[in-house]
């Protein structure tokens, strides 16, 4: 009896099995640094501001903290201190 299909098709079909899942993955993952990237979320873009505030007096003549007009806004966080991750010392 004659064979159905060819010998090649085993590995046509693995290929193509191994292939649409990279595909899937893969197309996954490019939407996702898309959605991630400065395009969609317009990052760097300069907006008009509602108030004209110059922060040359305050900030760049007087020095006052940015947190001290700007109550809600935190430092980068930092890596804790060496000496506060270690262990107390035994007395
Ligand atoms: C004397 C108070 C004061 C201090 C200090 C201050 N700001 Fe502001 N800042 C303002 C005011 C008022 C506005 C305008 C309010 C608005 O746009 O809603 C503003 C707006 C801004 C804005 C948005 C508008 C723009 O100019 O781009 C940014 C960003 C900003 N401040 C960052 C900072 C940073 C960073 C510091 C510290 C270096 C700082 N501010 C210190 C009062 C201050």
């Amino acid at each position: 009896m004659p064979q159905t299909f060819h010998r090649s098709t085993n590995t046509v079909s693995k290929v193509s099995i191994f292939g649409a899942l990279f595909l899937v993955v893969g197309s996954l993952f490019a939407i996702a640094e898309i959605n991630r990237s400065g395009y969609v979320t317009q990052a760097g873009i300069a907006r008009e501001q509602p108030v004209p505030f110059s922060h040359q007096h305050h900030v760049g003549g007087m020095g006052v903290d940015c947190r001290y007009c700007h109550t809600t806004a935190t430092p980068p966080p930092r890596r804790p201190r060496r000496r506060d991750s270690r262990p107390p010392r035994p007395a």
